[in-house]
């Protein structure tokens, strides 16, 4: 349920394109992290928030988002 979320409303609600900017909400959630590297794999610029430092760096370290930070304490992981 949270791939075929993230697939319809990433590839059919947003219709993304190669290059586009992308920021995700919650982003190590089980739906976020899927929109995430979806738009990794099409070749968009990625920035993801979540909660904690755990998780940000789940994001950066796992995931290949571009920019992670963390929304809580603003600690941003750039490149
Ligand atoms: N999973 C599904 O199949 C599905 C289907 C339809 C719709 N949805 C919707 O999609 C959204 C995400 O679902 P999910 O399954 O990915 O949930 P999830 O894995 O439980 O992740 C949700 C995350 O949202 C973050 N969060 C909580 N309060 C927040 C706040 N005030 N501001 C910003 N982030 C906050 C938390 O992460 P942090 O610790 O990073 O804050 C939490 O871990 C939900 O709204 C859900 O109702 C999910």
């Amino acid at each position: 349920m949270p791939g075929l979320t993230a697939y319809a409303g990433f590839y059919e609600v947003c219709s993304p394109k190669k290059g586009d900017y992308v920021y995700v909400s919650a982003a190590s959630g089980a739906v976020g992290q899927l929109v995430g590297q979806f738009a990794k794999w099409l070749g968009c610029y990625v920035v993801g928030s979540a909660g904690s430092k755990e998780k940000v760096e789940l994001l950066k370290n796992k995931f290949s988002f571009d920019v992670a930070f963390n929304y809580k304490s603003q600690t941003w992981l750039l490149h």
